[in-house]
């Protein structure tokens, strides 16, 4: 009786830091998921794009390039500079060949290529980072900003059973420990 209950506060306590600890870490994201992602992509399944959106970027977490500087460069830009390609005034640009940009705060960030002609064929980003506070309630990866309707996070419901779940676990061994 007593080693039971004490299991389950001891694996309710484990879920709960668990939860904690896997949100409050920042990690560095490589561009692509590779050394060489940042290129004009070979097909639509290999855009950085579908890269961005099984990613899951928040506040403090990199972004990070590996590229021929030589031959390539990173520029951070408008919502309307991406969508038209626009090198012409970007808003930082960025041609060192090893870039690091921190995600300073949530919202859209659009990345293109300043190589001539690369944006167009599909080597440029958009990268939704979350704010902190979806951090317990969103489980819908980063949708994209363009004008389609908005993705009704759906997963969100499995977080609260889990913590109520939890909530009550904690309680009732607690309970038990009294008892005991
Ligand atoms: C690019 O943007 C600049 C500044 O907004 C503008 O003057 C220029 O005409 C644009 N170029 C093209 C090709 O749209």
């Amino acid at each position: 009786m007593a080693s039971s209950s004490t299991g389950a506060l001891f694996s309710s306590t484990v879920v709960l830091m668990c939860l904690l600890c896997s949100t409050t870490e920042a990690k560095d994201f490589l561009v692509g998921g590779k050394t060489d992602g940042w290129k004009i992509p070979f097909s639509q399944s290999d855009s950085l794009n579908e890269w961005a959106q099984v990613s899951r970027f928040r506040v403090g977490d990199s972004l990070v390039w590996k590229y021929d500087e030589k031959t390539d460069s990173v520029l951070q830009v408008s919502r309307a500079d991406y969508l038209s390609c626009n090198v012409s005034t970007p808003i930082t640009e960025y041609n060192d060949g090893n870039t690091k940009v921190v995600l300073k705060k949530s919202g859209p960030y659009f990345f293109i290529s300043g190589a001539k002609g690369h944006c167009a064929k599909g080597q440029k980003l958009i990268v939704v980072v979350l704010s902190s506070k979806h951090i317990f309630t969103s489980g819908a990866p980063a949708s994209s900003p363009t004008d389609g309707p908005a993705v009704a996070p759906t997963s969100s419901a499995p977080y609260s059973l889990n913590s109520g779940l939890m909530v009550m676990m904690m309680l009732g061994s607690l309970v038990g420990l009294v008892l005991v």
